[in-house]
């Protein structure tokens, strides 16, 4: 089959691109090499030899409507995810290329089969939580107010005792940024414009997706990217609020496993599917793990930061994938060795952890405690 990846020089689409092709499918890409994610230009992990590349933004029309030709499939993953607050690109880039790809395949009457799109867990927001006596809540976003007298976690409006954190299934829909604003959106144009004008759908919402190619360069990034840089550079790796939020890692070979599913399964179409680790672990215990990779005993420092509109927990209930055959295989040992792997044969990279703190406090993202 003949498939196009937009965002196909990133993470996720270059990792599942190399295994369609490694399966006899045609690969085609579109991608504009944003920065910082592409910081030094074209990424060394693409085969131009075995692809065709087009440069280009995806909200280009003459561009798209070119890359969407003799397409049989299609994965929308390019998108805008920084932590910057200029809340119309999310909208611009994330929702309106979805629905300009569905205008251009409408229009031309292009023989696409399938298209999926690359959602996130941000949709979810803050989660489902439940107070043992009143019930179950899905809080907002926690206020500076709250955050700057270290008061981190949820509590029940009635009885004041703290929330206890549920799974969060599909049906959670309470996104508190703009990226998971324009991600929803994303979903509900790929879902409802793919009934419309009749072609299956699918939405992925990924939890935090680690393994090798991940950028470095990205401001807003996570856990294994800080930690692994800091344990490298022998430097403390800073751990926010008190280093007891709770998350969901996946690897992303188990990610590639979801896409190719989705693609190949006609029960997934029209469907949202959370894809995630199956696993919470606190940052303290991710931090632990990525010590160990990499035999290091530094410890972290926990300066009195927050990153403001950070979730408190999220962990992705993942039974409706596991219903299609598919499961989390790799751990995440395995991800942050890979990680490690993809680290050491790096050349030119002293800069890269100073760059991220200094882009996040520039941008108000990291706030102290004791600046407000
Ligand atoms: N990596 C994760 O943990 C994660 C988690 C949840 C959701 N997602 C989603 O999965 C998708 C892929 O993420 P990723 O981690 O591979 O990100 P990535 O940044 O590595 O890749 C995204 C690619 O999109 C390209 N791009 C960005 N804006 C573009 C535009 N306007 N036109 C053309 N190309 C553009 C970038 O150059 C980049 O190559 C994204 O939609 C992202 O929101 C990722």
């Amino acid at each position: 089959m003949r498939v196009l990846f937009t965002g196909g020089a990133g993470f996720i689409g270059s990792h599942t691109a190399d295994k369609l092709l490694e399966m006899g499918h045609q690969v085609k890409i579109i991608d504009c090499l944003k920065k910082p994610v592409h910081l030094k230009g074209f990424p060394d992990y693409i085969d131009k030899s075995k692809i065709e590349f087009i440069y280009g933004d995806v909200r280009d029309k003459t561009v798209m409507t070119y890359a969407l030709e003799d397409v049989d499939i299609v994965f929308h993953f390019a998108a805008y995810q920084d932590y910057l607050p200029d809340y119309s690109t999310f909208s611009h880039v994330n929702t309106y290329s979805t629905s300009l790809m569905y205008e251009i395949i409408e229009e031309k009457k292009l023989p696409v089969r399938k298209i999926i799109v690359a959602s996130s867990q941000a949709v979810m927001g803050e989660g489902r939580y439940h107070c043992r006596e009143h019930g179950t809540f899905f809080p907002n976003l926690r206020s500076e107010l709250k955050l700057n007298k270290k008061i981190w976690d949820h509590y029940c409006p009635t009885c004041k005792k703290k929330l206890i954190m549920d799974l969060s299934d599909e049906k959670v829909i309470n996104p508190q940024n703009p990226y998971g604003m324009s991600k929803h959106t994303q979903e509900m144009i790929a879902i409802n414009l793919g009934k419309r004008i009749g072609i299956p759908s699918v939405a992925l919402r990924y939890s935090i997706v680690q393994g090798s190619r991940q950028s470095f360069y990205n401001a807003y990034s996570g856990v294994c990217r800080i930690f692994s840089l800091s344990m490298f550079f022998d430097k403390q790796p800073i751990v926010y609020e008190d280093g007891n939020s709770i998350r969901d890692y996946v690897n992303i070979r188990d990610v590639v496993d979801a896409n190719i599913l989705v693609m190949e399964s006609d029960e997934a179409n029209y469907e949202v599917f959370n894809v995630g680790g199956g696993k919470p672990y606190t940052v303290f215990e991710f931090l632990k793990i990525v010590a160990e990779v990499f035999s290091k005993s530094i410890t972290a420092k926990i300066p009195g930061e927050y990153r403001f509109g950070d979730t408190r927990h999220i962990v992705s209930d993942i039974s409706k994938l596991e219903s299609l055959g598919w499961k989390p295989k790799r751990s995440i040992y395995d991800s942050v060795r890979e990680y490690k792997e993809y680290l050491e044969q790096q050349t030119d990279i002293a800069d890269i952890l100073d760059y991220a703190q200094k882009q996040m406090k520039t941008l108000g993202a990291v706030r102290r405690i004791d600046d407000n």
